[in-house]
């Protein structure tokens, strides 16, 4: 059997430049260039994550386009003060006319780069996994810095979505406490940073039947490209890394965390 990676969680739509700056939207063109080369490099789907309402039709446009594209709607923590029943309405009609979205997010909180409206982020991430269980699509949890109140807050409100922490940057005793609850751990470059520690426990520890891969590109760009913008071909150093920590092969963490964002995404 061929095996092959997934990327689960790349902004396909965004551009930076080398100094990780700048940022500008991919042209069509540049897009076809990233998917092109994520295919040599063995990575078969991908999905784009949502953080802006502008940036909604474009997202669906390319997710349309291409057969291994799919996408999420959503507004990011940090945007939560944007958040209303009109944005709530046109995330709705997204949803509708973008028949590849295969989740809601990415949601959650950050209380790193906003740490003045924590009750707005809170009020609007409540209202998005609401939105979520009633569409019945997994979300996708952007934690940062916000362990304790992201866990509360989806234990409380979250009936019947599955969820995934993208990017996860929880000790492993957080990764057991979310495992535990049936969610989902996601696991990008950052795993790859010679002094990511913590990282790299929680990447030797996550049971292998909850993990799944991303990049987060054009960002957390992984060794040995690390300092360069970020590509979902580069998913690849995440499989090897983790493949290495566990001392199993390549192509078993490529084939069970594929079959996990597949039946996770349904895709
Ligand atoms: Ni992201």
């Amino acid at each position: 059997m061929t095996k092959y990676l997934i990327d689960t969680h790349a902004h396909l739509d965004m551009r930076i430049n080398n100094a990780g700056e700048d940022e500008t939207q991919n042209s069509n063109e540049q897009v076809k260039e990233i998917i092109a080369e994520m295919e040599q490099y063995g990575v078969k789907k991908v999905i784009i994550p949502s953080v802006e309402v502008k940036y909604l039709n474009r997202i669906s446009e390319i997710a349309l386009k291409y057969d291994n594209v799919y996408s999420m709607v959503g507004i990011f923590p940090t945007e939560a003060k944007t958040y209303n029943d009109e944005v709530e309405e046109k995330l709705l009609e997204t949803v509708k006319n973008n028949s590849k979205t295969v989740a809601v997010g990415e949601i959650g909180l950050d209380y790193y780069w906003d740490k003045e409206f924590n009750d707005v982020q809170k009020n609007v991430f409540i209202r998005q996994i609401k939105l979520a269980n009633k569409l019945n699509l997994p979300i996708v949890v952007h934690d940062r810095e916000a362990h304790k109140d992201s866990f509360d807050i989806l234990n409380e409100y979250n009936i019947n979505s599955k969820v995934l922490f993208h990017c996860f940057s929880g000790s492993v005793e957080f990764m057991r406490e979310c495992v535990k609850k049936g969610w989902f751990i996601a696991i990008g470059g950052v795993v790859t940073f010679k002094n990511a520690i913590k990282m790299k426990e929680v990447a030797k520890e996550v049971p292998l039947d909850k993990l799944v891969l991303e990049t987060d590109s054009p960002y957390l760009t992984p060794v040995p490209y690390r300092g360069k913008p970020n590509k979902p071909a580069y998913v690849k150093f995440v499989a090897e890394e983790i493949a290495k920590i566990r001392n199993i092969s390549f192509d078993e963490i490529a084939e069970i965390t594929s079959k996990n964002a597949e039946k996770f995404f349904n895709i």
